[in-house]
């Protein structure tokens, strides 16, 4: 063994560190009474279940049982040593331990290590060049003149590091020889080309070069752009091929420097082009691209370490609108909330901001993104010609299939209410119908589990945040009748959601009234129904805390209440579009404003 990090410097960094700042950087994480709820980076999950305690200074998730401190976070998280962890917390709080004389546990681990690092270096040393020969020297000048004229400006290739790859076979190999560089090494960087001779060529020539960072930050990549107009032969966008640094289908152009954005505006914009992410930048700070591949889960848990919420900003062109609609699939069936913002006819992001300005690509784009029904309303209706009753047909089945895959009842209550109105069809005709598009499995649970609150409700370990709240609150009923008085005067009279919550809310109750003291097993026992008895005890399994505050009591409170909020809210949308559809503007008016009222009820 190498050098250890003497162990108090491990607990002055621990004691220094802030946990959840740590987790912050990968993980979105939303205060909820003492602590931290966000996505498990562990599994995946569509509900909070993973916590962080700022005053334990600990993490655990309750669905997969991960859990422990910042340098097991960061040890699991990204595969890293101890020693690593602790460099890693140390630097976050401006502690530096060097790693140089790092244990080296084989011989192969150092040397592939110093290979990346060597490779790493490389392409800084190139970006710093490409970037000199763009900005100051003659040999740039008319693609600099290009970039310009194309609507960049000297601050954005600034900021990108934008450069330009000189019209010669050997000017980067040379150079990387020159400065030691490993030439075979360089090979497997795809910076280099081997002839059959032995010989090495540049892979990047007359390009304009756009440097690909990964999520820390460092070049790993490039993509160069032709601008000579007569190599048509050769494609547009040449980009490095995949090697260990640079995997396209791990890598998000922009992801770095998006990443504080994109918490901010907790959303992102997804683009078609990193060209667009540059261009975009200055008004949609929070955009990323892929580096010309389809989206890949690995993609979609990079989004997700963020964000939940993603706006689609592909081109308005017909593969756009394809690849706008396989992403939005495929983004929303692993949990994130989608929106798309779409383009008028044949404009990029980067067109319509040359035209239009930065300003109006932010208002009348991005803020007015459509969500993710809409746009699939919007694109079957353009593959469907309407006023032919078998495009009508073909449009409504596609739909109802759509609505078939949503997961809230509310949400499939609304849209097929929408269909209900736009085709004149009863809703219970439309409900049928959809009922067996839906996937066999998912079918027989909501079929077995009809819900007052909703026309569908889907029975789902991932559970939404009203469920978890209702178990959480039962979880410390059952724990403290002292805390079982407190919910029962925070809901005053208010129901909880689930049939079944409610029933053992209220048992629980008489259970206290007949002077019982808290003995969740007990408790459980008496209970005189097998399915209540089942809630209850796996209610009971959970961990919780039985000395809860106040603050967390009512933030589930809330929670269990805004359900309720939010489906009244829909329920007024509704009634607002049929007295519009009516022509009783006035009737739809004072609608409108109670449904004002109760949106500004729900932000309270
Ligand atoms: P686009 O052709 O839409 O590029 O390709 P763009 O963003 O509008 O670029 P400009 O405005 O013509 O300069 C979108 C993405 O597809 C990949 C690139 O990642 C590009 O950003 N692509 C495109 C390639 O990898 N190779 C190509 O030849 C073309
Ligand atoms: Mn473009």
């Amino acid at each position: 063994m190498s050098d250890r990090i003497p162990e108090e410097m491990v607990e002055e960094i621990r004691k220094k560190t802030d946990i959840v700042d740590v987790i912050s950087d990968y993980v979105q994480l939303k205060k909820q009474g003492r602590n931290y709820f966000g996505l498990c980076p562990f599994h995946g999950e569509n509900s909070p279940s993973f916590s962080v305690s700022p005053e334990k200074q600990i993490f655990h998730c309750f669905g997969c049982g991960a859990g422990g401190n910042v340098y097991s976070f960061l040890m699991d998280h990204d595969g890293v040593s101890f020693k690593e962890a602790v460099a890693v917390a140390g630097s976050k709080i401006g502690m530096d331990i060097s790693l140089q004389q790092d244990e080296t546990p084989n011989e192969k681990d150092g040397n592939t290590k110093q290979l990346y690092k060597d490779q790493q270096d490389a392409h800084e040393l190139l970006a710093k060049f490409y970037h000199h020969l763009l900005m100051n020297t003659e040999e740039g000048q008319h693609a600099l003149e290009y970039m310009l004229q194309r609507g960049f400006t000297e601050e954005q290739l600034k900021q990108f590091r934008i450069g330009w790859a000189l019209p010669s076979w050997d000017f980067t190999s040379e150079l990387l020889k020159k400065r030691g560089f490993d030439l075979s090494s360089m090979e497997q960087a795809g910076l280099i080309i081997k002839r059959d001779n032995g010989s090495y060529f540049d892979r990047f020539r007359e390009r304009i070069m756009f440097p690909v960072e990964n999520d820390r930050g460092q070049i790993v990549a490039f993509s160069g752009r032709i601008i000579n107009s007569d190599k048509k032969d050769e494609p547009k966008y040449l980009n490095s091929p995949e090697t260990p640094l640079f995997q396209k289908n791990k890598i998000l152009f922009n992801y770095h420097r998006a990443r504080g954005a994109i918490r901010r505006e907790q959303s992102v914009v997804l683009f078609e082009g990193f060209a667009d992410v540059i261009s975009s930048n200055e008004w949609t700070a929070n955009g990323i691209a892929t580096m010309g591949t389809s989206l890949t889960v690995q993609h979609i848990g990079l989004i997700k370490r963020l964000t939940g919420q993603v706006i689609i900003c592909y081109d308005g062109d017909k593969a756009g609108y394809e690849a706008a609609f396989k992403a939005a699939r495929e983004l929303a069936s692993s949990g994130l909330k989608v929106k798309v913002a779409l383009l008028p006819n044949g404009m990029d992001p980067d067109d319509y901001i040359q035209k239009k300005g930065g300003q109006a690509f932010k208002q009348e784009i991005i803020d007015s993104s459509v969500s993710e029904m809409a746009f699939k309303m919007h694109y079957f209706r353009s593959k469907n010609n309407l006023s032919s009753e078998d495009g009508r047909l073909t449009y409504i089945k596609s739909v109802l299939k759509e609505i078939a895959s949503l997961k809230e009842a509310i949400d499939k209550e609304f849209y097929i209410k929408q269909l209900s109105d736009e085709f004149n069809l009863s809703i219970e005709g439309l409900s049928q119908q959809m009922l067996s598009l839906m996937p066999q499995e998912q079918t027989e649970k909501e079929v077995q589990q009809p819900k007052p609150s909703g026309v569908f409700q889907r029975k789902s370990t991932l559970l939404p945040a009203y469920l978890t709240a209702e178990r959480h609150l039962i979880a410390h009923m059952m724990a403290n009748e002292d805390t079982a008085y407190t919910v029962q005067n925070l809901l005053s009279g208010k129901m909880m959601n689930k049939d079944e919550h409610q029933a053992i809310f209220t048992y629980l109750l008489a259970y206290y009234e007949k002077g019982h003291h808290s003995d969740a097993g007990a408790f459980v026992h008496m209970l005189p129904d097998r399915h209540l008895r089942a809630i209850a005890t796996e209610i009971n399994m959970m961990d919780v805390n039985p000395e809860v505050g106040s603050d967390e009591l009512n933030d589930y409170v809330a929670e269990v209440l805004k359900y309720q909020k939010l489906l009244k809210i829909k329920e007024k949308q509704v009634e607002e579009k049929e007295a519009e559809r009516k022509n009783d503007f006035r009737k739809a008016a004072e609608i409108g404003m109670e449904i004002i009222q109760l949106r500004k009820a729900l932000k309270r």
